[in-house]
């Protein structure tokens, strides 16, 4: 997308697969997206697999406009940083109980071993249920409806077929088990969570929402963080090593402060102010979504350009972060962009790894501070080095951009 913003301007039209895609990118695409992305753009078409697999009609990311905004309010403290907040110290354990299973000398392929990680944080901080025996599914769920229509790699028929609907029967499995674990725990009342919020839900006609609201929260839960979460976090592992010293600099703040405490909570992770500068600098350097996929839902203009309704539209969000004008020297894996007295994310629009606009990623808070809390405490556990140690990050891009699987470590 930056060649061709160089090459193009702000609007280009690219063939990918057997589509055409019109690519709108730089600072005023994003703030197109930002203020008329939702009379403009739609939604709709491009998240519909996944709506047809969770067999829901209350799927966030399949909605626009008004009943988006509804479905957004139902769930949005279930995913704040608030919510996630007191829940820091068990993100913490279950990463240092998977570090410690690495042994010295092990060879570990941190992609798998991070989904598989993150998945379970998920499950127990949102959904106060470890979904243990079903990450293969979940994988398998997610990988399926994004490439039908999200990154059109797969054609929807394959949504049909017994071996996809195996996968779901087993997901929608897990449901009933999240559901049963609720009823035998009664909920604490101090703390509400995404499951009473979404129980408790009525529409403007103040009925109780169809089940499929919860169907759609619960997986939507792994749908939306899963990938997004391990593959940053994954992206984490790589530039901190491939940056020694990033890394040494982090070691220096984040070891004596586990040293102080054996278990560490926000108020901790609040002061690892490098660390913190380190992540925000993944976030621009490696986005898991620099992209936002779109329909026109109308004709409209873009850079002196018309568009017809029903186009596909990629606005392209990430490619502002390597632009020279708003991050000096945007190639270089430079963290002290983000400290006194730079403080270079504080660019709206500009700085976007959960994008712009009415889709805004509603878990940012909280996965920021799952990512801290994930790569603080396996800083803090092991040293490490690539394996092999003259690695080059390869890319996957789709359905989410992260490292391809052969991303190693060497546990030293
Ligand atoms: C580093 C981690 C994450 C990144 C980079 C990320 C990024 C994004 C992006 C780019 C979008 C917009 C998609 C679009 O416009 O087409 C999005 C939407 C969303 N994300 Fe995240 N996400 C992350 C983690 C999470 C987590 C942990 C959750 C909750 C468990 C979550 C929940 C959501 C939801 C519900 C939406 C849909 C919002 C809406 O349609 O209004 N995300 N995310």
């Amino acid at each position: 997308m930056l060649r061709a913003y160089s090459q193009y301007g702000p609007i280009f039209r690219v063939r990918a697969l057997h589509l055409e895609y019109t690519i709108i990118a730089g600072l005023e695409a994003n703030k197109f997206l930002a203020r008329e992305g939702d009379r403009y753009l739609t939604v709709k078409k491009v998240y519909s697999g996944v709506a047809t697999g969770l067999q829901s009609n209350n799927f966030i990311l399949n909605h626009d406009g008004k009943k988006h905004r509804e479905l957004r309010g139902i769930l949005r403290r279930g995913y704040s940083k608030t919510a996630v907040i007191p829940s820091v110290p068990l993100i913490i354990r279950l990463t240092q109980e998977m570090a410690r299973d690495w042994k010295k000398g092990e060879r570990v392929f941190v992609v798998p071993a991070l989904k598989r990680l993150i998945t379970k944080q998920l499950g127990q901080v949102l959904l106060q249920y470890d979904p243990e025996g079903y990450f293969e599914d979940l994988q398998k769920f997610f990988t399926t409806t994004a490439e039908t229509t999200v990154s059109n790699q797969l054609p929807e028929f394959v949504l049909k077929l017994p071996s996809f609907r195996h996968t779901q029967t087993r997901v929608f499995g897990l449901i009933d088990k999240v559901m049963a674990a609720r009823a035998a725990t009664p909920p604490d009342p101090a703390r509400r969570t995404l499951i009473d919020d979404v129980l408790a839900a009525v529409d403007d006609q103040g009925q109780p929402y169809p089940p499929d609201l919860l169907r759609a929260a619960i997986i939507g839960t792994y749908i939306a963080g899963i990938d997004t979460v391990a593959l940053t976090c994954s992206f984490a592992v790589y530039a901190l090593l491939k940056h020694p010293n990033v890394w040494e600099r982090v070691v220096a703040e984040v070891r004596p402060i586990f040293q102080r405490t054996s278990n560490p909570t926000m108020e901790d992770l609040k002061e690892m102010k490098v660390l913190h500068a380190a992540l925000l600098e993944n976030f621009r350097y490696y986005p898991v979504g620099p992209g936002a996929p779109r329909t026109a839902a109308e004709d409209f203009e873009f850079g002196g350009y018309r568009i017809a309704k029903g186009s596909n539209v990629l606005v392209g969000t990430g490619v502002t972060h390597f632009q020279p004008q708003f991050f000096p020297d945007p190639f270089t894996f430079d963290i002290d962009r983000y400290l006194e007295p730079r403080h270079e994310q504080r660019q709206p629009n500009i700085f976007v790894p959960f994008t712009v606009g009415e889709h805004t990623c509603l878990g940012a808070g909280m996965a920021e501070i799952q990512v801290m809390a994930t790569i603080a405490a396996l800083v803090n556990e092991l040293d490490l080095t690539l394996d092999p140690p003259n690695y080059e990050v390869r890319y996957k891009t789709a359905p989410s951009r992260g490292p391809k699987h052969d991303l190693a470590v060497r546990v030293q």
